[in-house]
């Protein structure tokens, strides 16, 4: 299978760096492709406006959508967004590994969704959900948490991870046409000792190797 991972940590030492490097290197091991875009390493910059285009529908006002879809008409995205677009239609299995940050997405990659996952070549004219554009294609969330697993529970100060996941998981992959994979979460891999973490690690080795197997979220 051809997995794309988009990562968003700074700091290569980290678990999060960890568990890449392990997980790259199981899946190219199986036979694999793969590709990661590393969006620190990168320097990607996630503001979403004008600089995402080399074309210009209305040079009096912006509108974000309307630019886009012009643009994807005319092959108007500069280079840097062609090339991530060019990788999601390239892959099978979209992953996006990150720390929760504010039960959320960190801003570098919530700008790479909103500068990647464009009208006209993520969804639009009718396009989305099931009949969406990447409709075939699985996607995952592999996420790390400063708070250990009680407190992502019905009874923890905020809800299990699938709930906290929901605008990724509904509102970016659904919507979008994938398939979505149950999540893949650390929970406090900094409060856990190191049987635990290699435990994590082998883990997530175990789940990237059968991405095109695991369980799928399903919402009525
Ligand atoms: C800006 C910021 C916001 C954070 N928000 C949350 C949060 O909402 N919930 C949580 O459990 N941890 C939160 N954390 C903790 C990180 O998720 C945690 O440190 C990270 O997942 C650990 O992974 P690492 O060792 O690979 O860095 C936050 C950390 C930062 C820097």
């Amino acid at each position: 299978m051809r997995v794309l991972i988009v990562f968003a940590h700074a700091e290569p030492s980290s678990f999060n760096g960890a568990l890449l490097r392990a997980g790259v290197a199981a899946l190219l091991a199986a036979g694999h492709e793969v590709q990661v875009s590393d969006l620190y390493a990168m320097g990607f910059d996630p503001v979403s406006d004008r600089r995402n285009f080399v074309t210009v529908a209305n040079p009096d006002r912006l509108g974000q959508q309307a630019e886009e879809a012009y643009a994807s008409a005319n092959n108007g995205f500069v280079p840097a967004l062609q090339a991530e677009m060019d990788k999601l239609a390239w892959c099978d299995v979209l992953v996006f590994q990150f720390p929760i940050w504010w039960l959320g997405l960190p801003a570098i990659l919530k700008g790479w969704v909103d500068r990647v996952f464009a009208v006209g070549r993520a969804y639009g004219g009718g396009r989305w959900f099931e009949g969406g554009f990447f409709a075939g294609k699985r996607a995952m969330c592999a996420v790390s948490l400063g708070g250990l697993e009680d407190v992502y529970s019905d009874s923890g100060v905020y809800a299990p991870i699938e709930d906290v996941l929901f605008p990724i998981h509904r509102g970016i992959f659904g919507f979008t046409g994938f398939s979505v994979i149950a999540p893949f979460a650390v929970y406090g891999p900094g409060r856990i000792d190191a049987t635990a973490r290699e435990a994590y690690l082998e883990r997530y080795v175990e789940r990237l190797l059968t991405l095109e197997t695991a369980p799928l979220l399903e919402w009525k």
